[in-house]
């Protein structure tokens, strides 16, 4: 079983949208997924609630460790809030095998996930690298100044940056209608597939990583 951590505590950095696509990915791929919402505000678990039958199957996260043994996951993917950090963030990054840190190209956010990114470069997991770490640039237009800025300071950190995904509606009406770029007809989709096949290899190589 893979637990795949998405987190970031600068709010609203993109950490649900990732973690419904990963999981939605996954999903399509044909493994047994549990989405674990951590956050309070839920929208994880309201995105799975909204998910149609017919689409790949995402479980949640059930009450009762039984019921996960009995489900038996291949993978895990972690939606956790807005704000972690010391204890709770260190829980978390115990438990996980991957992470995934979204940012957006904004002042802002650059400033705080910076924090973050050397505060987690500390951690033991991470310096041993037993547990790898990639960043996922989010709403960023490839051909902008602040998307050359993102590239740019990404560059004073270790960990490699996975995907660049655009700004676009597709991933708001997703998140409304409990589905990833993944469920989307080729038409709608192309370009939004085309942008996480890194990000989706970078997956799989840690699944191997992990099995070897
Ligand atoms: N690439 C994108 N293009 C367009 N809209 C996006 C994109 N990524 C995220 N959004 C929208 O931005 C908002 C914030 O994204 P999201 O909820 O994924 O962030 P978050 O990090 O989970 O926020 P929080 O910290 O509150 O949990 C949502 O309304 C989401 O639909
Ligand atoms: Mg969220």
């Amino acid at each position: 079983m893979q637990t795949i951590l998405i987190a970031n505590p600068k709010g609203g950095s993109g950490k649900t949208t990732l973690a419904t696509n990963v999981a939605g990915f996954l999903a399509g791929k044909r493994q047994r997924v549990v989405l674990a919402d951590e956050d309070p505000q839920q929208s994880a678990t309201q995105w799975l609630a909204r998910r149609p039958a017919l689409f790949p199957q995402v479980a949640a996260l059930p009450a009762e460790r039984r019921a996960l043994r009995e489900f038996d996951p291949q993978y895990v993917v972690v939606d956790s809030p807005a704000g972690l950090h010391g204890e709770r963030l260190r829980d978390e990054v115990r438990r996980a095998d991957a992470m995934l840190v979204p940012l957006t190209p904004s002042a802002f956010d650059m400033a705080a996930t910076a924090r973050f990114l050397r505060q987690l470069a500390e951690y033991k997991a991470v310096k041993g690298g037993e547990l790898a770490v990639a960043l996922v640039a989010n709403r960023v237009d490839a051909r902008t100044h602040s998307a050359a800025e993102l590239d740019a300071f990404l560059q004073d950190f270790e960990f490699p940056l996975v995907a660049h995904l655009r700004d676009t509606q597709v991933y708001v009406h997703c998140a409304r209608d409990g589905a990833s770029v993944f469920d989307l007809p080729r038409s709608r989709a192309e370009q939004d597939w085309e942008q996480w096949r890194p990000l989706t290899r970078w997956l799989a190589r840690q699944a191997r990583a992990a099995a070897a």
